[in-house]
């Protein structure tokens, strides 16, 4: 339950974030005993690159403390959308935090809003839409894939989100949302590889004063296509993105002064100076510069906005 609400303790059934380092970090559920591959009931032990960790030894820890592996030791965090995004299971590509929140600013999420988001794939976003909506918005969210919905369900039970979401099991661009969401919904978010021919479904689904359509595609071509679809339904105001981020690097670098004084007695007296180190101190300076390599391309993020039902074309 450690995603519902703030915690101080850590509790048997938590899911909590092994924090090694930046680039190694592990999300496990707290549970003294586990089943073995021969099906044979076990003591808990979770291994990482720093050795093995008893987990039962979590329960009563705090939040945010430091726990001994054998060979080594960790941070226990309490999970965040942003943790568990970058820790969950994989069953499908993911969006990550920099993508998620822009998708969130685009679609004006606040608590409160309902939102339908498809395909739920391995449920990066769904945490993140979540967070933004509760407690008193709702996300419907769809899935074809029975597999994937059933254990992005069980993960939202056992996160104690439950209350929040509503999990579908459905080809949207057959079916729809269905009719109990008919003109009910403040924004849609589309993650698939057919994403135009959701397009009429969202229609129904938002409400009669409007709403928006947002949608993620890696490659341009469904952009364009997706694109002149909306258009022709009547949707507004298109704006597609990319969401690079640019790092800087700030570090301490030790830099020659100049000594302005210095370099005008220098050439004044320049045979005097020779032996004068003065102008080659150096400093050390607290200094910011660009990365060398930008994180790659990852999708292309579009909003559309479809005004209230009095104003389409
Ligand atoms: C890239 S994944 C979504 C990942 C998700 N946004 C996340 O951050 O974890 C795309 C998902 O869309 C689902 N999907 C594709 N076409 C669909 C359709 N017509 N109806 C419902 N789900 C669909 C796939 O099964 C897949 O799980």
């Amino acid at each position: 339950m450690s995603f519902k609400t703030t915690k101080e303790i850590i509790e048997d059934g938590d899911i909590v974030v092994l924090y090694l380092n930046p680039s190694n970090m592990h999300s496990l559920e707290v549970k003294e005993k586990i089943f073995n591959k021969k099906g044979e009931l076990i003591d808990n032990m979770f291994h990482t690159t720093y050795g093995a960790l008893r987990v039962v030894s979590l329960i009563g820890q705090k939040y945010g403390s430091k726990v001994k592996l054998s060979r080594g030791w960790a941070y226990v965090l309490q999970p965040t959308p942003e943790l568990w995004t970058l820790t969950l299971p994989h069953r499908t590509q993911i969006i990550y935090s920099p993508d998620i929140s822009l998708i969130i600013h685009l679609m004006e999420l606040r608590p409160g809003s309902t939102v339908i988001e498809t395909g739920t794939g391995s449920g990066s976003l769904s945490h993140s839409l979540i967070r933004a909506i509760r407690p008193s918005g709702h996300l419907y969210t769809f899935d074809f894939h029975e597999q994937r919905v059933s254990i992005a369900s069980t993960e939202f039970k056992n996160h104690g989100l439950s209350d929040f979401v509503t999990l579908k099991e459905r080809d949207v661009c057959l079916e729809g949302f269905g009719d109990e969401l008919r003109d009910r919904i403040d924004a849609v978010f589309l993650d698939l590889p057919h994403p135009w021919l959701a397009i009429e479904h969202a229609i129904v689904a938002l409400k009669q004063t409007g709403g928006k359509l947002c949608f993620f595609s890696p490659c341009i071509e469904q952009v364009q296509r997706t694109c002149a679809q909306l258009i022709c339904k009547g949707f507004i105001e298109l704006l597609t993105y990319e969401c690079l981020q640019r790092e800087m690097n700030v570090q301490y670098k030790s830099l020659p002064v100049l000594d302005l004084e210095c370099l005008k007695y220098k050439q004044a007296n320049e045979d005097i100076v020779q032996k004068d180190e003065k102008g080659k101190q150096e400093e050390k300076l607290l200094t910011v510069t660009h990365a060398h390599s930008l994180p790659g391309h990852t999708g292309f993020i579009t909003i559309a906005v479809l005004p209230p039902s009095y104003a389409r074309k």
